[in-house]
């Protein structure tokens, strides 16, 4: 299947000269979203991981599902408040201020393989304290995976080093 297809683009949204790439349409359809979810986990498989970890919230819409396909644990990555046990924490800048995320402690034990996952690769600043956060809390970055790459943003230069694919491209 040709996901892009399935992906709308919103010219001018949330503000004036971005063209938005709207997820909706492929997730709203149950066999689309089947299939990229079943093909994400057959590349999955073979790095045989003991987690998949995702920000929200569209972190989560995918690595969910590849988790439960895989049938290992997912771990949360949440905005600042929203984690309940002892957290460890990261704040990394915006084009205009900066962002935090968080990451149970106690998620992982040393060594422990995880596949990292979002929606959309962008400037790579969130994906790259994700990662950060994973080796902060005793993990080991196997693999980060979008379903979407907007490639002339050049967030792939931020995560040297790693594993990276996406499922679609967007210059
Ligand atoms: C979006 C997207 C990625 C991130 C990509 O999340 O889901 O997580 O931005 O941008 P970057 O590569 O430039 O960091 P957003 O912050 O809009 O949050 P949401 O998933 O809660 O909508």
């Amino acid at each position: 299947m040709d996901f892009k297809e399935k992906i709308a683009i919103i010219p001018n949204f949330p503000k004036e000269g971005i063209s938005f790439k709207d997820i909706t349409p492929l997730i709203g359809d149950g066999k689309a979203f089947q299939e990229l979810i079943d093909t994400m986990a057959k590349k999955l498989k073979e790095l045989k991981v003991d987690y998949i970890a995702g920000p929200e919230a569209r972190g989560f819409i995918f690595g969910v599902p590849l988790a439960y396909a895989l049938g290992v644990g997912f771990i949360p990555i949440r905005k600042p408040g929203k984690l309940p046990q002892e957290t460890v924490s990261i704040t990394y800048d915006l084009e205009y201020g900066t962002d935090t995320l968080e990451i149970h402690k106690n998620a992982f034990k040393k060594g422990d393989r995880v596949a990292l996952v979002d929606d959309l690769l962008a400037t790579g600043g969130t994906i790259s304290a994700c990662a950060k956060l994973i080796e902060l809390a005793g993990g080991e970055v196997a693999s980060i995976d979008f379903m979407i790459e907007l490639t002339e943003l050049r967030g792939r230069d931020k995560l040297e080093g790693y594993h990276v694919e996406s499922m679609v491209q967007y210059d």
